[in-house]
């Protein structure tokens, strides 16, 4: 037996007991005649102790070890001089009778505390070192415990866990896909996954009625803090619905996940906005309503007056700073800065300050009378002490910009807390989005997603004005699901396709499969995905969904462990009948 119990169980309780325990040593202290050596595994850390007068072998022994060594040890429980509260097991130690190195360690490049010194291109090439911290630890536990919920919740309401394949069919929903030659089948590939979208759906023409799956999707996309290029959804997908039932039964989903592993309850059902005011009031599809700070349309105030900039915008907006009045020239120099970046795209950015004397300074004082600005204040619901943030240009770029500058502002007055959740349904999205460059509509969420009843007459006037029957959940500013009641008939798709630029027969190639299989009795159904990643890191406080994921990828794509992506040998490339292109003739 390696073990009779594990680092993190011991107590009073078992005070005069003897134990053998196995572990990782974490650290060693040498003070006179005593050695004491702190054992971790994956429960807790147990102190053990060696005494110099008792047994001088077995500590110099001891004393011999190095960090993240393996051992076993055997020796009585007694009761602690010095407790440590801090830890389940530190009301006792381990008086060490019997030592056995297991395996010894080479030293560790970071040392393996909560708080380590290790940089992260170094923890992702050591991950498994890195997983041993508490903290990656704590992340990767909270993981199998909602993924437990989930399946729990979704088992009660009849949901089926089906699995789908992973070597799919190139289906482009949005991203680029990653793709696997086929030896077999030279010169043609299979296509991984960017979710099981239309497989889920066949399985509902299929009659599963409810199904589920806690799955791995894959998309070649830039990558950002809270996108990898493989990540886990929840998808789920359900037969004989409408929108609502959907939302009420996935907001139970995410109740059930804050009930039963953060201990808070929403008892109110969770806000449904509209895509138009999310935009409006937001500037972003992902509203972060944890704080107020809406924007305020200010375009028929300020036109007009003789100020070019604004004379020439579409639109002109500003959010209200509350307590920023203060702001200094070079306080207000890098914001002007902040929103003159181009992923932020804004040309300048004018203020209004409402002093706490109740005197008015603005950056625009010359072609605006104190009475105008009056109006602009009054209008942003501004109080003395307040500032107004103003940028314009064209109406959807500027509404972006002033988002942004509304997180930037949330970030500086700590309005944006880890511990407080405002979750809300953002509906009504466009079903299509017109690209200027592509010259072609792309669908906002997928070519699969049904547009409202309404509005199906536009597709032959004015297809930008069909809203679809689409929603995402979101949560403090992240979106962490999206989904949609879909076309479940066969004419209504072709027409999707069509709007979408495909030739019948490009349909017919890429979604052949489907549009088959709906010619066979396919029932009203619809569904949901939640980026599982993002719900994990969302409950666990952290801004990243890298430490959420046991082996995940760094910003440019790659496994610095596994040092993946990697060269094929001539051998396998000739098998699969590839020739790859150097670097200098791309
Ligand atoms: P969608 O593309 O919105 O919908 O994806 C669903 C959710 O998955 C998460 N997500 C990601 N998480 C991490 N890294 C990524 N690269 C990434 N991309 C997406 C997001 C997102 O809300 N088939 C549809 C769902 C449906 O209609 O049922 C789909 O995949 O949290």
């Amino acid at each position: 037996m390696y073990r009779t119990h594990t680092c993190g169980e011991l107590n009073l309780s078992n005070k005069g007991q003897e134990v053998t325990l196995a572990g990782w040593v974490q650290r060693i202290r040498n003070l006179g005649g005593m050695t004491f050596i702190d054992l971790r595994d994956r429960y807790g850390i147990t102190q053990l102790v060696f005494n110099m007068e008792k047994n001088a072998k077995l500590c110099d022994e001891a004393r011999s070890l190095g960090r993240e060594y393996v051992i076993q040890v055997k020796g009585i429980v007694a009761e602690r001089e010095n407790k440590n509260p801090k830890i389940p097991t530190g009301e006792i130690e381990i008086l060490v009778d019997e030592l056995k190195i297991i395996n010894p360690s080479t030293l560790p490049p970071f040392t393996i505390e909560d708080e380590t010194d290790g940089g992260e291109e170094i923890r992702m090439k050591y991950r498994y070192l890195d997983l041993r911290r508490n903290p990656l630890k704590n992340n990767l536990l909270l993981r199998h415990r909602m993924a437990q919920e989930v399946r729990k919740y979704l088992d009660e309401q009849q949901f089926v866990e089906i699995e789908t394949p992973v070597l799919m069919k190139s289906t482009p929903e949005g991203a680029r896909d990653f793709v696997v030659p086929s030896r077999m089948n030279p010169g043609q590939f299979y296509a991984l996954p960017q979710s099981p979208q239309t497989l889920k759906q066949i399985l509902m023409v299929a009659g599963y009625d409810r199904y589920f799956q806690i799955v791995k999707c894959f998309r070649d996309e830039d990558l950002r803090a809270d996108r990898q290029p493989e990540f886990t959804q929840i998808d789920c997908e359900m037969s004989f619905v409408d929108r609502d039932d959907v939302l009420n039964l996935f907001e139970g989903l995410i109740k059930h996940l804050f009930k039963t592993i953060k201990g808070i309850e929403f008892a109110e059902p969770f806000l449904r906005m509209s895509y138009t005011d999310a935009m409006h009031f937001y500037g972003s599809d992902k509203p972060d309503i944890r704080f107020e700070m809406k924007i305020t349309e200010i375009t028929k105030l300020a036109k007009g007056k003789g100020f070019g900039i604004f004379d020439q915008a579409e639109y002109i907006g500003c959010i209200n700073a509350s307590g920023c009045a203060e702001y200094s020239r070079k306080d207000i120099d890098a914001l002007t800065d902040f929103v003159k970046r181009p992923q932020v795209g804004a040309s300048g950015l004018v203020y209004v300050k409402y002093q706490t004397d109740g005197t008015l300074k603005s950056s625009v004082d010359k072609f605006y009378s104190n009475d105008e600005l009056k109006v602009w204040i009054e209008t942003a619901n501004a109080k003395p002490g307040d500032l107004l943030l103003i940028l314009s240009g064209q109406k959807e770029k500027t509404l972006k910009a002033l988002g942004t500058l509304r997180l930037e502002m949330a970030d500086r007055l700590n309005l944006r807390k880890h511990d407080v959740f405002a979750p809300l349904w953002v509906i009504d999205f466009p079903l299509l989005e017109w690209d200027e460059e592509m010259q072609r509509f792309f669908a906002t969420h997928h070519p699969f997603t049904a547009p409202v009843d309404e509005d199906i007459s536009y597709f032959n006037s004015d297809p930008t004005k069909i809203r679809a029957k689409a929603y995402d959940m979101v949560i403090n500013g992240v979106e962490v699901g999206g989904g949609s009641v879909r076309i479940h008939q066969k004419e209504l798709q072709a027409k999707m396709f069509e709007t979408l630029g495909f030739t019948k027969e490009e349909a017919e190639y890429q979604f052949g499969f489907l549009m088959n299989a709906f010619q066979y009795g396919a029932p009203p159904h619809a569904g949901i995905a939640f980026g599982f990643d993002r719900l994990v890191s969302l409950f666990a406080g952290l801004d990243s969904i890298r430490d959420v994921i046991a082996f995940p990828k760094n910003n440019a794509g790659r496994d610095l462990m596994l040092d993946s992506p990697s060269y094929l040998t001539e051998a396998q490339l000739k098998e699969l009948r590839i020739k790859t292109i150097p670097d200098e003739e791309k």
